[in-house]
């Protein structure tokens, strides 16, 4: 599998992602993913309140914590300066692991200041808590924000990406910046599966949708997708993507659903969006 690459990181295009995978269940499905597919990537977040169960899998897993890409997410009760390291030091002991590859803000905050929290974030960076820092959720002036007047190095934002909801500019800023654009919900919480584009391009190549989206996804550039499933067969499906390849024709074809601008999580406390160019 390829990887997206920032300050000599190397993060896979495909992941696991893990909210809403609970106890046993999360522990087992991160284990199968390890032992049974090509799988070297999860997303986790302290929110979930699987971090333990996480950490579980990966040190029972034959797979070395060197090889595996592993993020967390400082939830917001943690964005005070003084909470933000200690919170990072609870995780790491949850994820019984010294480091993360990737630790991101959650969601930007309207009243603490991101310099206070991405400070802290920075300062955990140096101290080797974790390799990159990133972000989560925030938009293009918010990106512009954190990178440009405020002078942070993320390498990462982590949006909801996925045919029915056109991501360009955020995209196309990410890669302007060289930094990665990770694609949270990218099959759209199982809503690929009944469209009929996908279905159609999915019958061609002998795949699923949800393969047919995956694949969509990793084709692009700066592009990083993780979804998440509760199911063993699902997981050796998703991670079952480089034996083809879709046409220019076929990308140009899934591009054109995102004009249908469905979002799927957008709380209250959500940003101003980005709308499509
Ligand atoms: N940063 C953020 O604010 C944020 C927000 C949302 C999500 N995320 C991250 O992104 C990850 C993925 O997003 P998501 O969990 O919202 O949704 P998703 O990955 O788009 O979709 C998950 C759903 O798709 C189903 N599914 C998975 N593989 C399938 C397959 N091969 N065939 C049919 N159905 C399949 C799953 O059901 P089964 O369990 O039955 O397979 C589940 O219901 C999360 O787990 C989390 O790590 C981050």
């Amino acid at each position: 599998m390829k990887s997206e690459i920032y300050n000599n990181v190397k993060m896979p295009k495909l992941g696991l992602g893990t909210w809403q995978l609970k106890d046993s269940a999360c522990q087992d499905m991160v284990l199968y993913a390890l032992e049974n597919t090509v799988c070297r990537h999860i997303d986790t977040a302290q929110a979930y309140g699987n971090e333990a169960q996480v950490g579980a899998a990966i040190e029972k897993s034959s797979v070395a914590r060197d090889d595996i890409f592993l993020t967390t997410k400082v939830w917001m009760e943690n964005f005070k300066a003084d909470d933000v390291i200690p919170s990072i030091e609870k995780s790491l002991e949850k994820l019984k692991t010294d480091y993360c590859d990737l630790i991101l803000v959650h969601w930007p905050d309207k009243d603490i200041p991101f310099d206070e929290t991405l400070g802290a974030l920075k300062k955990a960076q140096e101290q080797g808590k974790t390799r990159l820092i990133g972000i989560s959720n925030y938009t293009t002036d918010q990106v512009e924000k954190v990178r440009g007047d405020l002078g942070y190095d993320v390498a990462v934002n982590q949006c909801e990406y996925h045919p029915f909801l056109d991501q360009s500019v955020l995209i196309d800023q990410a890669r302007k910046h060289g930094m990665i654009f990770t694609a949270y919900s990218p099959i759209a919480q199982g809503k690929v599966m009944s469209d009929e584009t996908l279905k159609k391009i999915a019958e061609e190549h002998n795949k699923t949708p949800v393969q047919v989206t995956l694949r969509w996804l990793y084709q692009q550039e700066r592009v990083v997708a993780i979804p998440r499933s509760s199911s063993k067969g699902h997981i050796t499906d998703n991670f079952d993507i480089f034996d083809f390849e879709l046409s220019q024709g076929e990308m140009d074809r899934i591009f054109d659903l995102g004009k249908k601008e469905m979002r799927i999580v957008d709380p209250d406390f959500a940003p101003e969006w980005d709308v499509a160019a």
